[in-house]
Order: C-alpha cells, then structure tokens, then sequence
C-alpha cells in the first residue's frame, strides 16, 4: 500500500517518525509531504532515515517535480494521511485552495484521504474547527480521533493525536489493504447487524442492532493482516473494504452461512443481534386484520454461537451479550454455558449500545476480565482484535504469530 503521509505544523508531529515505523512494519510505502511549519517540530533527516524516501516539502521544487510530479504522486497513492492535521489544514482542504504541495494534492488525489486532527483542545472545540470537520466527514474524509487526555499545552480534553499504530492499523482498514499484522495469515468469521424473522411477505420482527460494531470488528481483524469473512443481517451501512461479505436476512441464512464459512476459521466472532425466536409459520399472503387481537406463534432460532462453540476443533470463539442489567453475571453465565473462549458484555439501552457510533465493553474469559470504557466503535473494535489475537495465540500455545513485528499494544 503506498501511503502519502502529509505532516502539518503541530506539537504532535513529534511522533510522526514513529507512525512511519508502524506504516512500513505493516508492510506501507510512505512518501512524506511536510508542510513548512511542520518543520518546526520534526527533522526531515529524521523522516527520511524512517521513511527510506525523500522529504517531499515544496510544490516548486523543480528536480523533485521532475523526478514525480505532484500529479503523479496524487495517482500514486493509494491513501493520503496527513497526520497530525492541524485545524489550518482541515480549513484549507475545506476551502479548495491549493496554495501548497500537500493541498495539491489533496485536491488532485482520488485515493481516499485520512485526517489525525491534533490540536489544543479549545481550538477544536471552536464552531469552526467543527463545521470544517463537519464538511470534511459529508465529503468522505475520514477524521481518525482525536482522543481525549493530557495535552502538551498542559491542558486536558479532546484534541490529542490518536497514537501511531492505532492510525496505521486505521488506514489499513479504510483501504483494505491486507497489511501485515497479528492475525495475518489467519481467517476470521464475523458475524454484524440484526436478522429479520419474516411473519408475512410484507412483515418482519428484527432489532436495533445497526452492525456498526459488527462491522468495526470485520475491518480491525483485516487491519490486522486477516483474512475476513463477514456475514451480514440487513443494515444501511457499507461493507468495509477488504473483507469478504455474505448478506443473509434471517437467523436462518445466518447458522446456514456460518457453518458455510466456519470450517478452516481460526476465530468467530458473533457480533450479530440474532432473533431468539421466529414465527412458526410464514403466511404465504398478507396478514389481514380480521379481529381485535391475534396472536403469533414464535418458536426458537437456531444458536449459531453456541453451534459453532460446540463444533469438534471449534475456533478461538467470542460471543457478545448485549445487557439492559446484570451486566458482568449474565455475561459470565453466557460465556460458561455457550462454552466460549470470550466474551464481549456491554449495556444497552436508551443512550447506549445499539445504533450509536460508541460503545463501552468489559471482555470476560475465565480467569480474567478487562474493561474499555466509553469510546468509538472503531476504537473498540481494534482493542477487541488486539485482544482476542493475544488470547488466540496463548490457547494455541504461542504468545504471537512467528516473524511477528507488529506488537499489540494489550498488556
Ligand atoms: N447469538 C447467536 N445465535 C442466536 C442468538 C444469539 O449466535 N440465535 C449470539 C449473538 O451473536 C451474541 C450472543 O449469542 O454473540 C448473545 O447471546 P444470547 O444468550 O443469545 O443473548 P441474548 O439473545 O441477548 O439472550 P437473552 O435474551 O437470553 O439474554
């Protein structure tokens, strides 16, 4: 994957020689573009050494132009990144002006372009900062964070760039590129979004489920270097680039496509809000409302988690338990009696869980737990993968993949 990687003028730029390290041990070619105030903070010396590649700075640069045109490198890339991207550069690339190199080719580029805002948290706060972001994400620009935290003005708050390797893994899954990773090699199952349990041609019962987190897991795993099968209830979100979906409406088509995909997969994971129960019969016309009540008669979906749990040689296996109480118990009680390896217990409810963009989650396996708390879904999603990879790994009796050079970041 080549990775246009445009540096602006931020304190955070410090770390741009080692979001380079994390690109290239992906397996990423990175052609630096730094804007003029970036070299405030970081050294070009430094950034060829890491990048292997000439510092690209300035749209006039005749034997640099020569040698590749902005034009070309626009069409080179495969991504434009530009991290950290300050709130002058987010402006800039709202407003269509061209006035340097990385806007060139901001402009000219069809690849897909990834921002990493970092800034002081008041300025990003500022309506204007959040009307650019606002435009930026409509044109289908991807804003990468900011995290909240300390910052290097000594304040606290949303602003900090988001660490190196969770952007490299990021840009993995906003291309789909298969990267090098924990789990390359590795096949993953993953099921995302709501079944539809039809009651007559024109009437269904389904869920809230939106597949957001579904989905965020199939993306993390193929970050990471996996091969991805993702099997989808109905949901009006995008497949992720770089997996392969199988789109089934019923629990159903559901069990049917999973054990399809589960025989040579090393991990499942059962994101999806499947029915628990589906009309015993389907009328073959509409349903006409003859009388005051009526009654439907349901019986039980098939369990595909548990299927596939108890399969002979059953992958690494992670189920969810979406709770309104009782959280932590009934997790634990799930993950003994579907006999999992993990599992993911998150609260849902009125103002969390299902149809958000965020999500808090405590991961349970026996012996141990750990809780992430509130945070974005793709966010989640990573430290879920990086997570179960490492637990994967330890019940096949090795800490991590041989000749792995991407380290998780979960203790
Ligand atoms: N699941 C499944 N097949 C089903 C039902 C659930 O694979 N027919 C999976 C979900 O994808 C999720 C986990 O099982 O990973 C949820 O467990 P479950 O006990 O079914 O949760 P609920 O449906 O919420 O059950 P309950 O209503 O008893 O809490």
């Amino acid at each position: 994957m080549n990775v246009v990687l445009g540096i602006t003028g931020g304190i955070a730029a410090y770390k741009a020689p080692d979001l380079v390290r994390r690109l290239r041990e992906r397996g990423a070619e990175v052609q630096i573009v730094m804007t003029a105030s970036a070299g405030e903070f970081v050294t070009e010396t430094a950034l060829q050494a890491v990048s292997g590649r000439p510092i690209r700075s300035n749209l006039w640069d005749k034997e640099a132009e020569a040698a590749m045109s902005h034009i070309e490198l626009a069409r080179w890339a495969d991504v434009v990144l530009i991290a950290p991207a300050t709130a002058e550069v987010m402006a800039r690339i709202v407003s269509g002006g061209a006035p340097d190199l990385l806007s060139t080719i901001c402009l000219a580029t069809e690849a897909p372009i990834a921002l990493a805002p970092a800034m002081n948290h008041v300025m990003w706060s500022n309506p204007a900062t959040q009307a650019n972001r606002q435009v930026l994400e409509e044109r289908g620009i991807h804003i990468l964070g900011p995290g909240i935290g300390s910052q290097a003005c000594g304040e606290t708050g949303a602003g900090r760039m988001l660490e190196p390797d969770a952007i490299a893994a990021t840009v993995f899954s906003i291309t789909g590129a298969k990267g090098k990773g924990l789990l390359e090699g590795r096949k993953v199952v993953v099921t995302a979004g709501p079944t539809r349990e039809a009651i007559d041609p024109v009437r269904y019962i389904t869920n809230r489920s939106s597949g957001k987190m579904g989905y965020a897991i199939a993306s993390a795993a193929a970050a990471q270097g996996a091969d991805v099968v993702l099997i989808s209830g109905p949901v009006s979100i995008s497949a992720p680039p770089g997996v392969d979906i199988v789109n089934v409406e019923s629990a159903e088509d559901m069990y049917t496509a999973t054990h399809d995909a589960i025989t040579d997969a090393d991990i499942f994971i059962a994101a999806a809000a499947v029915a628990d129960y589906r009309p015993a019969n389907l009328a073959d016309q509409k349903i006409k409302k003859n009388d005051e009540a009526m009654n439907l008669h349901l019986v039980r979906c098939p369990d595909i988690l548990a299927s596939v749990a108890a399969l002979d040689g059953a992958p690494f296996t992670v189920g969810f338990a979406a709770e309104t109480e009782n959280v932590i118990d009934y997790a634990r009680g799930k993950l003994e009696k579907k006999k999992l390896d993990m599992i993911v217990a998150n609260r849902v409810g009125k103002d969390c869980g299902f149809d958000r963009d965020d999500n808090a989650a405590t991961v349970l396996w026996r012996g141990g737990e750990r809780s992430f708390p509130n945070s974005s879904k793709v966010d989640l999603a990573r430290h879920l993968i990086e997570l179960a990879a490492k637990h994967f790994y330890a019940a096949r009796g090795s800490e991590t993949q041989p000749g792995l050079t991407v380290r998780s970041n979960i203790d």
